[in-house]
């Protein structure tokens, strides 16, 4: 089956695609995720940050030992953190981008407006497909609004887009009172692609030890729904390639995604869980379904269920939630019928 597809004008010879995570971190496996059929994958995030933070705790231990014996203040010394974390990252993209044949897609989530360029444009260099840019920002500092919050992702997509020429995708949360437009507006500034939706950390509450619990879960199926959702409102109507991330574990939540008009779709969690042979699961899974639907390609099949392709739109919208209320209304009031009165 022909699963060739087109993602920010990169052609995959398949839409599955590993997202980021440890798992794309080192060469032999990401060479079995391109065994395992995978159309592209991209490398976990370069976190600018983590760097940033070495570089200052390098820089403190260096001066600390300034005013002791010149052994000691050599042995401190140590090359700049940031040069080489920064190296090691350039260097699996190097490493990536010539022994793989699929598409290799780095991944960076900056700090200042200098580190995101800087970093996106040595990520280029190293010969990176294309850059997508993990923008993970909590919105903890109350001060700022939620128009604020999108101009950050504005201002960073604009600056990145005027260094790199490679295609940019942002991945960006779900928490915008209007995603729709907001979508629209980081296409308008230069992303070529929208990866929906990053799956931001939360942490959990310890209620023995009385301590944040910083444990990751991974992700289950039933949790695609809010991307599926806002999958099916944009296509065909933003000027970007959609990527969808967020509880792909089987084929059937493939299909899901590619329906709702996704251009690729994305797993890690069921990657970790099962093995990068599992992408082989959901390759042929997909393949599967679609020789049984007669179907010789995907532009047979994608968006076929997107809001703009469906007899009743509002099936997307709150229309269909009050209608499923109803349901429920009734089928409390059938059971919650108070029990026969007993005449006796
Ligand atoms: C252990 C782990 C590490 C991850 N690291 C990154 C990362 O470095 N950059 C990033 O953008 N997303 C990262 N993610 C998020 C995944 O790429 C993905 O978007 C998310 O897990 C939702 O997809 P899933 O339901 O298939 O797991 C990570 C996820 C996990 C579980």
């Amino acid at each position: 089956m022909n699963l060739n597809t087109e993602y920010m004008g990169l052609q995959l010879r398949s839409p599955l695609v590993a997202s980021a995570s440890p798992l794309t971190s080192e060469l032999p496996k990401l060479l079995a995720l391109q065994d395992a059929g995978a159309g592209a994958v991209v490398l976990p995030s370069l976190f600018a940050e983590q760097i940033e933070a070495e570089t200052h705790r390098n820089e403190a231990l260096s001066n600390a030992g300034a005013s002791s014996s010149p052994e000691a203040r050599s042995y401190l010394l140590t090359p700049d953190t940031s040069q080489v974390q920064s190296y090691q990252y350039l260097d699996l993209v190097r490493q990536a981008s010539s022994q793989l044949d699929i598409p290799v897609i780095a991944s960076l989530n900056g700090v200042t407006e200098a580190s995101w360029i800087d970093y996106a444009r040595q990520i280029e260099d190293a010969g990176a497909s294309a850059l997508e840019l993990n923008i993970y920002i909590i919105a903890s500092d109350l001060t700022l609004s939620g128009r604020d919050i999108e101009q950050r992702y504005l201002n960073i997509v604009h600056a990145v887009r005027q260094q790199v020429r490679i295609p940019i995708a942002v991945k960006l949360g779900p928490y915008f009172s209007a995603p729709g437009h907001f979508a629209g507006e980081l296409a308008a500034a230069g992303a070529n692609g929208l990866v929906l939706f990053n799956r931001f950390y939360q942490p959990d509450i310890d209620t023995a030890r009385l301590k944040i619990r910083n444990n990751l879960e991974l992700s289950r199926s039933s949790e695609m729904r809010l991307p599926l959702l806002w999958m099916a409102i944009l296509h065909g109507r933003i000027n970007a390639s959609l990527a969808a991330t967020t509880g792909v574990h089987t084929t059937d939540d493939v299909v899901q995604y590619l329906l709702a008009g996704a251009d690729v779709v994305m797993t890690t969690s069921a990657l970790l869980e099962h093995g990068v042979g599992h992408m082989r699961t959901l390759v042929d899974g997909l393949s599967a379904w679609l020789e049984s639907r007669e179907m010789e390609g995907l532009h047979r099949m994608r968006g076929m269920l997107s809001q703009q392709n469906i007899p009743h739109p509002e099936e997307y919208q709150r229309a269909n939630y009050i209608k499923i209320l109803q349901g429920y209304e009734t089928m409390s009031s059938r059971y919650a019928q108070p029990p026969p009165v007993r005449h006796i």
